[in-house]
């Protein structure tokens, strides 16, 4: 396992959206970030992260459970959190024009397997745990495509590592 695919664990809210303001810092327009994980798992919470350290509001960071797209905008570049969740499995998502989203922005996209995203060049991160209410989560980037998110989470795994 490289660093860059090694599980990184959180044990709160708070340890999950710092992980993801780590990541944010990197995030740049064109990126296509897939959260994968269940109910719960932590995905929003990730996106709050992200757009905090894309530079954004996190506190404008909602569980868009009735809104399929929300932008935010951050320090050159908007955060589009899209959650497909209410789609479903099929999802089609013409509908959201993600070419033209990426043109000035990076788009994360919560229940990204439910659509079908094989013309986008995707990093996944999955998001495990908490299926017995306890606040462990084990995240692991199974598809690292980005190299600058490639390069963030080996680093995170490095200092995770550290003794
Ligand atoms: N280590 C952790 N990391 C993230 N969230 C945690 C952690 N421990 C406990 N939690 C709790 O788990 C819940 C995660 O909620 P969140 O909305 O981020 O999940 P989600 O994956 O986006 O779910 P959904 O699929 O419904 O959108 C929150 O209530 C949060 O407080
Ligand atoms: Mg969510």
């Amino acid at each position: 396992m490289t660093p860059a695919t090694l599980p990184l664990h959180t044990d709160s809210p708070e340890e999950t959206e710092r992980l993801g303001a780590a990541l944010g810092t990197v995030l740049r327009p064109g990126d296509v970030l897939v959260l994968e994980g269940p109910l719960g798992a932590g995905k929003t919470c990730l996106v709050r992260g992200l757009v905090a350290g894309a530079g954004g509001d996190q506190a404008a960071v909602r569980s868009p459970t009735f809104v399929l797209h929300q932008p935010h905008q951050a320090a050159g570049l908007t955060v589009h959190h899209i959650d497909l969740y209410r789609l479903g499995p099929g999802a089609s998502i013409e509908v959201l024009d993600l070419d033209t989203l990426l043109l000035d922005g990076a788009v994360v996209i919560e229940w990204g397997g439910y659509a079908d995203l094989s013309g986008f060049d995707v990093s996944t991160v999955s998001i495990a745990g908490g299926d017995h209410g306890d606040n462990r989560r084990v995240l692991r980037f199974e598809q690292p495509a980005a190299a600058r998110l490639v390069e963030a989470w080996a680093s995170l795994s490095r200092a995770a590592a550290a003794p």
